[in-house]
């Protein structure tokens, strides 16, 4: 629905172009890990002393004996850690110690033999023998005293270079190493590597977000590594959500934008001896005025079912419920409808507004446009059809195109606020700003009772970070909307605490407006993902994880969908984190306050 053409197109568009400013004051940008990206730039950018040798992943004794070994160690190589000690060592053929042999051996002559196998594993991997060198390293965990999780972590290494690669083994042995040393960054990598390739993501999630953080955030292919994995696991939860998610309407809020994005038609007249079917479409129609949605939906289907008896009746009725079927993101539903009713009335034109929506959710502007174009024919008046393709270009950020289409729309009918303010906003983002001021102080005066004009002149100004003037707007939107009788649109409250949040930090008056926001319209859903960050702000983790997974319930596409699952994921691998590495909790909590 994110691309369709009507007023939710008001409230998603101008929305959107607010939440980019948004998205930069909170913690970071939108699908990709806010919180790692947002404490990774902390991180890098103020961390103390060169760390050039962390790309070469070394092994876990660097992080507990300082630097003096570190000289020592960069001889290794890149992979395998440890290659000491000297080559001498593997000139000697290692016995192949039986369980016997190991009982007689002192605990030095052990420690000396493993060290040794390890060795000669260690030659092999350099030599590409992998099979030779499990057998070595296999050998050195069985004679060794005291396990050693480099054993298993070069182990593991083998197992990936196998062909192919056996990616369940490599997870069996850094399970075995990171079990002797939780902070042994090449298995934490390794295993998360081996458990992507498993399709085991939220695993791998795990692992590489607990490896980003141990890191300091210095490796670049750590936080890549967690990006990547978090969309490929938010797209796929997506999917199976999407797919087996009952059908429903999106809030009222949204609802009644989206009827509110075309001008009222007056009722269709009965023909002489209306049919029940032809009575309840009326019903159905009349419920509609009365933005009584879920009624209206339930009578279009029973009228159909009934049978309409004229054509230009069935096509409104087609209409209706592919409008509601598109609502509820039945895209191929919508679309069969709104082809049948214009076959039955081709100069609906509303139907051909609609079904460019189709079109463009289909990935198709084209064929929208075409549509525009087909609806012009019938009926080059109606001011509908230039205000819906001036959204399309809008989208498609044709922003002259889109003005002069708004202009026109107003030209026809200037009594409809949305083109109004859809004008201001593309002159604002065509980057003229004085024009779209003017643009709106106008809409402002000619509008003196409508919310939208104050609240989206707001968000103008918020835009600016001229704050006063934008809380001033946000203040009489919130007025005019509380003085209406029908629902509150509570967008203006959660700008406005936005607002007090850039402005002034003011964490807790962001929080209360939300907070209400969310009292009087639970299903708001820039008052539950602004909630959210602000909690995240303040590492209230467990109420912003609530806060993802009910943006996650109410987000109505798939990429709504994906949006709230990456910051769901990342939220909830992090608190993954703090619970396996206590003591770094701290030291995290601290840099994700600071971001
Ligand atoms: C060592 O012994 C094991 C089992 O007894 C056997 O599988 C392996 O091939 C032997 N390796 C060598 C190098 O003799
Ligand atoms: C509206 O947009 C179309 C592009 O789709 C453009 O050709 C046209 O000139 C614009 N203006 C009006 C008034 O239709």
């Amino acid at each position: 629905m994110s691309s369709s053409t009507s007023s939710q197109g008001v409230v998603d568009r101008v929305q959107n172009f607010v939440s980019e400013h948004k998205h930069a004051v909170l913690i970071g940008t939108a699908a990709a890990l806010v919180a790692i990206g947002g404490v990774a730039y902390y991180a890098s950018s103020s961390s103390s002393g060169p760390r050039g040798d962390v790309e070469k992943g070394e092994g876990k004794k660097d992080k507990k004996k300082g630097k003096k070994k570190k000289t020592a160690k960069d001889e290794d190589g890149p992979i395998l850690e440890e290659r000491k000690p000297k080559a001498s060592a593997v000139e000697e053929e290692e016995p192949n110690y039986t369980a016997e042999d190991i009982a007689r051996m002192s605990e030095e002559e052990r420690t000396k033999a493993a060290a040794s196998l390890k060795a000669k594993g260690n030659a092999a991997y350099q030599q590409r023998k992998f099979a030779t060198a499990i057998d070595y390293y296999t050998r050195a965990i069985a004679v060794t005293p005291k396990p050693e999780p480099v054993f298993f972590s070069n182990r593991a290494a083998c197992y990936v270079n196998l062909n192919p690669p056996q990616h369940e083994k490599v997870v069996e042995d850094c399970d075995q190493a990171l079990a002797l040393d939780k902070n042994y960054l090449k298995a934490l990598n390794r295993r998360a590597t081996a458990l992507e390739a498993l399709d085991r993501l939220e695993e791998a999630l795990r692992d590489f977000t607990a490896a980003a953080i141990l890191d300091k955030f210095q490796n670049m292919a750590a936080a890549e590594s967690v990006e990547r994995v978090l969309k490929k696991l938010a797209t796929k939860k997506a999917q199976e959500i999407y797919a087996s998610r009952e059908k429903r309407l999106p809030s009222y809020m949204f609802t009644s934008a989206y009827f509110g994005a075309f001008r009222p038609r007056p009722l269709p007249e009965l023909p002489e001896n209306p049919s029940q079917g032809d009575q309840t479409l009326r019903m159905a129609l009349e419920a509609l005025g009365a933005s009584d949605y879920a009624h209206a939906f339930t009578l279009v289907n029973e009228a159909i079912e009934q049978g309409i008896s004229w054509d230009a009746g069935k096509a409104e009725a087609l209409n209706l419920r592919g409008t509601f079927k598109f609502l509820m993101t039945d895209i191929d539903g919508a679309k069969e409808d709104f082809l049948k009713s214009l076959e039955l009335d081709p100069s609906l034109t509303q139907t051909w507004v609609k079904i460019a929506s189709v079109w463009m959710e289909q990935g198709d502007p084209k064929k929208a446009f075409e549509c525009f174009d087909e609806a012009i024919k019938h009926n080059p008046n109606d001011p509908d059809i230039y205000y819906h393709r001036g959204q399309v270009l809008f989208i498609m950020n044709e922003f002259a195109d889109a003005a002069e289409n708004y202009t026109k729309s107003t030209e026809l009918d200037d009594k409809f606020v949305f083109s109004h303010i859809q004008l201001a906003v593309a002159q604002y983002k065509s980057g003229d700003l004085a024009k779209s001021m003017a643009t709106f102080r106008r809409t402002l005066k000619a509008f003196p009772d409508r919310s939208e004009p104050q609240n989206y002149y707001g968000e103008l100004l918020l835009d600016q970070q001229r704050y006063p003037d934008a809380v001033e707007k946000f203040d009489r939107a919130i007025e005019i909307e509380r003085a209406k009788s029908t629902p509150m649109n509570v967008l203006p409250l959660v700008n406005k605490g936005l607002a007090l949040f850039q402005w002034k930090q003011d964490i807790e008056a962001a929080e209360k407006c939300c907070q209400e926001a969310l009292e009087i319209d639970p299903e708001c859903e820039a008052a539950v993902a602004t909630l959210a960050q602000l909690s995240l702000q303040q590492g209230k983790i467990d109420v912003a994880l609530k806060m993802f997974d009910r943006q996650a319930q109410l987000a109505r596409s798939e990429p709504e969908l994906v949006n709230a699952l990456t910051y769901q994921y990342a939220t909830d691998a992090q608190v993954k984190f703090m619970q396996a590495y206590p003591e770094m909790a701290a030291q995290l909590g601290q840099m994700a306050r600071m971001m």
